[in-house]
């Protein structure tokens, strides 16, 4: 049989590790993890967050690994292998995918423009006002977002080794060197220690339910759970791999890296007496500001762009391979057509979610525009509901005993318990919260 004709397999171990670790070290980390850990009580908030992602969360994304690593197939088909019923929820997983990809391309534009203003050391006075006209503007946004778009799609049509592995094996290690390169710069920034003390002093007080969820919804993102980009990586998985092992590898790492971009960021936006914000106001406007007045601010930008650029490429890389397995191992078509497929697709929905920052502004649903309701149902309703059914499936009808991946009875007693209630029951409290009270 020709190699085309072959399911894909990871060639190396340490290749599917970087991938996975590429795929949830994303914008979620960066611009995200380290503003929420300082907002509810930096150490004490790490303590939470860990006993949640290593206790709550381990168990979807083990599960979702094995079931991938199981049945050998993409989102549909592994569902269809319990019931052919359930490939309804197979293809919810990639249209949870497909709906993120569409605004995270956008996202992922606006970071190869920022690459090029702090290349070129354009002059911008005021990043406030540059970042709210760039976005709204009608051409250049969503050109960017279909070029990096394309240059995602190369690399997914060059296949899983060719593609997906080389290019995380290439990117990770330099994602680790510009990360450690900003740390030591940011701490030995004057006033840096007021930056780590806002993201680590630990303060209990802060420890309530709102805190608990906003550590679970973001455990749950920054995983990539629910988006089926775990269960297509682990169908690659080579036979004698462990899912556990695999699952706790990514979380130390994923944590990790989060826990440096803290500490990258913080000390900056410190040293200048600013606030600190989260998501693309902190990336796009509040460092760039601060980057136009300290010495060799350009190339700080430069490094802290390339920095995203990696975190996001690794991810897209990811979420793309959702839809184009589906398409390859569904309708039997070649990963060319697939990738071709896909790139339209995800090209047509991004242009929308581009303009409804500027031009299409006024044309709501739910009173949100294109770019806020995909984020809302997404991050909202989306990743817990695909992680709910997943947990129930695998936890009472699968059953945790048959996934073979639990050798220690007492260890295997406790994860099925986890499994059975307590993920789901915090899961649909984030759900219920997440659409009911926002
Ligand atoms: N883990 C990713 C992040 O933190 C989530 C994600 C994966 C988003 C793939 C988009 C695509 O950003």
């Amino acid at each position: 049989m020709s190699e085309e004709n072959l399911r894909p397999e990871w060639a190396t171990k340490i290749g599917f590790i970087l991938a996975a670790v590429g795929s949830a070290v994303g914008l979620g980390n960066i611009w995200r993890f380290p503003y929420i850990m300082g907002k509810y009580g930096g150490s004490a908030f790490l303590l939470v967050y860990l006993f949640i992602i290593f206790f709550i969360c381990s168990l979807p994304l083990i599960c979702e690994l094995s079931f991938g690593k199981r049945t050998k197939k993409e989102n549909v088909g592994a569902y269809a292998t319990i019931n052919k019923k359930l490939k309804i929820f197979g293809w919810l997983n990639i249209i949870t995918a497909v709906l993120i990809s569409s605004y995270y391309f956008v996202i992922d534009g606006w970071i190869a423009k920022y690459i090029y203003i702090n290349v070129v050391n354009a002059s911008v006075s005021d990043y406030g006002t540059y970042f709210a006209n760039f976005v709204a503007s009608p051409v250049v946004p969503c050109v960017l977002a279909i070029i990096f778009l394309a240059v995602v799609i190369f690399f997914i049509y060059r296949g899983v080794n060719k593609g997906i592995e080389f290019i995380n094996k290439v990117m990770m290690p330099l994602f680790l060197a510009v990360i450690i390169i900003l740390c030591a710069f940011s701490v030995t920034l004057p006033n840096a220690s007021d930056g780590l003390k806002f993201m680590f002093m630990p303060d209990f007080n802060k420890i309530n339910g709102e805190m608990l969820l906003a550590a679970l919804g973001q455990a749950l993102f920054t995983l990539s759970i629910g988006m089926g980009i775990i269960l297509v990586y682990g169908s690659y998985m080579k036979k004698n791999e462990s899912t556990v092992k695999s699952a706790y590898t990514i979380i130390i790492l994923d944590t990790v890296f989060a826990l440096l971009a803290g500490i990258v960021i913080f000390p900056i936006v410190f040293s200048v007496g600013l606030d600190v914000d989260s998501g693309a106001g902190l990336a796009f406007i509040t460092l760039p500001n601060i980057f136009t007045h300290i010495p060799f601010g350009n190339i700080l930008g430069v490094l802290f762009f390339t920095l995203l650029f990696f975190a996001a490429f690794t991810s897209s890389i990811s979420i793309v391979e959702v839809p184009t397995s589906a398409l390859i191992e569904n309708f039997n078509l070649s990963r060319k057509t697939a990738s071709v497929i896909v790139f339209i697709v995800i090209s047509a929905l991004a242009v929308p979610v581009s303009l409804s920052m500027g031009v299409l502004g006024n044309f709501k649903i739910f009173g949100k525009n294109l770019f806020d309701l995909f984020d809302y149902l997404t991050s909202n309703i989306l990743l817990p509901f695909n992680t709910i059914v997943l947990c129930i499936l695998m936890g009472w009808f699968v059953k945790l005993r048959n996934l073979r991946i639990f050798h220690n009875k007492a260890v295997y007693a406790m994860f099925n318990f986890l499994l059975k209630f307590v993920t789901p029951a915090a899961l649909v409290i984030l759900l219920l919260s997440g659409t009911m009270f926002k």
